[in-house]
C-alpha cells in the first residue's frame, strides 16, 4: 500500500463529513455540504499542482498542464445519494488527484494536460435529474431543466446562482477544445464480481442503459372510516399493483433490474384515503431493445390499472439513456496497465462516462468493494485495492504518454 493510497482513504473520510445530515452522508447538488467538499478538493487539487476553477453548473475542474496541447480527462462525481457510502464518486476524484500528485511530486509533465473533473451531480438526488455535471460538459444540458424544483421549491436556476454559477451561461461549461484524448474514471464496482474473482480491480466493458419515469395516479381522497371499499378511488392501491408488476417483470426477464425507489402519498395521513400517489421507476437492461419493451409493458400496466380503478394517470419520462460501450482503445491500455489476469465487467450502475462518451473515448476502472454493497453507508474498499487502482492509473498515464 502506498502513502498516497492511505491519503485517498483519509480524504474519503474527510469528504464523508461534508453532509447535510448529521451522522449520515447526504451531499446533494449545489448544497452547503457540497461547498465544504469543494473547499477540501480545491486545496487538494492545488497541492497537486493543478489550476482549479468551478464552472457554472458547479463542477470543480483542476488542470495539470502538460508539455503539449492535448488533454486527458479523469474524474468522477462528488454528490451522493441519501444516506450514502463514502466511496461512490469521491473515490474516483481522489484517486485522480493522487495520480496527478505523483506526477507533481516527481516534477513530471506529460505530453498532454490532465484535467480532473469533480462532477456536480451524477445521482440526481436534489432535482431528480441525473448527470447534470457531465451533461453540462458534453453540452447536453437543456435550459428547460433549469425550471425543475427541489423539495423546498427552489428552482435549479436559483440553486446554481446561489452556488456561484450563472445559469444563463451553462453553454460555457461545454468542452470546446480539441477532442480530449479520453475520459477515464475510477469507481467502486458496486457489485460482487471482483470480490468473487478475488481481484482488486477490473475494466468496465459497458455501462447499461437506463430509463426513468415519474408516474402519478390521481384518485379521490376521503374519510378512512366512512367511504365503503367499493366506492374508493385509492391512488396508493393502484400504485402498489404497478410496483408489484414491475418486480414480477424484472424477475422474469434475464438481466433486467427495475426499481421503484421513491413514492409520495398525498395527503399522507393514517385516516385519509390516498388521493394522489407519485412514484419513480428506474429500469435497466444491458440490451436497449429489452429495456424499451419492458418500459412499454410497465407503462401499459399503469394505464390499464388506472382505467380499471377509474383513476387518472400521468406518466412523465425523466431520462432515457442507451447502453454505452467503453472504448476498445482505452480498454486495451487499461489491460496493459493491469497486466496478466485483467478482467472485464459490465456496469449496471450509471456513470458520468455515459455523457462523456459524446465528446471522447471512455474507459473505467472498477475497484473491488466489500459484498458488492453500494448506495448504502456500509460501502467499503481497502487501502490496498485503492493502491492498486492508483498504480494502474499511473501506468495508464505512462502508456498514453508513450509516442
Ligand atoms: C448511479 O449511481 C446510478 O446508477 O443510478
Ligand atoms: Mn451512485
Ligand atoms: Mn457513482
Amino acid at each position: 500500500m502506498t502513502d498516497l493510497a492511505q491519503t485517498v482513504m483519509e480524504r474519503c473520510d474527510q469528504l464523508a463529513v461534508c453532509s447535510e445530515e448529521h451522522g449520515r452522508i447526504t451531499r446533494p447538488f449545489a448544497s452547503e455540504a457540497m461547498r465544504r467538499a469543494h473547499d477540501h478538493v480545491t486545496e487538494w487539487m492545488r497541492h497537486a499542482g493543478m489550476e482549479v476553477r468551478r464552472d457554472n453548473i458547479g463542477n470543480l475542474r483542476g488542470r495539470y498542464a502538460g508539455t503539449g496541447e492535448g488533454t486527458l480527462l479523469v474524474g468522477s462525481h462528488l454528490d451522493s445519494v441519501r444516506d450514502a457510502g463514502k466511496y461512490d464518486g469521491p473515490l474516483g476524484v481522489l484517486v485522480a488527484i493522487a495520480a496527478v500528485q505523483r506526477l507533481h511530486d516527481a516534477n513530471r509533465r506529460l505530453p498532454f494536460g490532465v484535467e480532473v473533473l469533480a462532477f456536480a451531480d451524477e445521482e440526481g438526488l436534489r432535482f431528480g435529474s441525473t448527470y447534470l455535471g457531465s451533461r453540462a460538459v458534453a453540452g447536453e444540458l437543456d435550459q428547460d431543466e433549469l425550471r425543475r424544483t427541489d423539495a423546498d421549491g427552489v428552482t435549479m436556476a436559483e440553486a446554481i446562482r446561489a452556488f456561484g454559477g450563472d445559469p444563463a451561461k451553462l453553454a460555457a461549461d461545454r468542452w470546446t477544445g480539441d477532442r480530449p484524448l479520453a475520459y477515464v474514471e475510477v469507481h467502486i464496482e458496486q457489485g460482487p464480481v471482483l470480490e468473487s474473482l478475488g481481484l482488486p480491480v477490473g475494466i468496465v466493458s459497458a455501462i447499461a442503459g437506463q430509463s426513468r419515469y415519474e408516474i402519478t395516479f390521481t384518485g379521490e381522497a376521503g374519510h378512512a372510516g366512512t367511504v365503503p371499499m367499493d366506492r374508493r378511488r385509492d391512488a396508493l392501491t393502484a400504485a402498489c399493483e404497478v410496483v408489484l408488476g414491475v418486480e414480477t417483470l424484472a424477475k422474469t426477464e434475464d438481466r433486467m433490474v427495475a426499481t421503484v425507489g421513491k413514492l409520495e402519498v398525498e395527503p399522507g395521513a393514517a385516516n385519509v384515503i390516498p388521493g394522489r400517489v407519485t412514484f419513480t421507476l428506474d429500469l435497466r437492461h444491458p440490451s436497449d431493445a429489452n429495456r424499451a419493451s419492458a418500459s412499454e409493458a410497465v407503462l401499459a400496466l399503469a394505464e390499464k390499472t388506472a382505467e380499471r380503478r377509474k383513476l387518472a394517470v400521468e406518466i412523465r419520462p425523466v431520462s432515457e439513456r442507451a447502453a454505452v460501450s467503453c472504448s476498445p482503445r482505452v480498454i486495451a491500455l487499461l489491460r496493459k496497465a493491469i497486466g496478466d489476469g485483467a478482467v472485464e465487467v459490465a456496469s449496471g450502475a450509471g456513470h458520468d462516462g455515459v455523457y462523456m462518451s459524446e465528446i471522447t473515448d471512455v474507459g473505467m476502472l472498477f475497484v473491488r468493494c466489500k459484498g458488492g454493497i453500494s448506495h448504502h453507508p456500509a460501502e467499503s474498499v481497502t487501502a490496498a485495492d485503492v493502491g492498486v487502482a492508483l498504480d494502474v492509473l499511473g501506468r495508464f498515464l505512462d502508456l498514453l504518454a508513450q509516442p
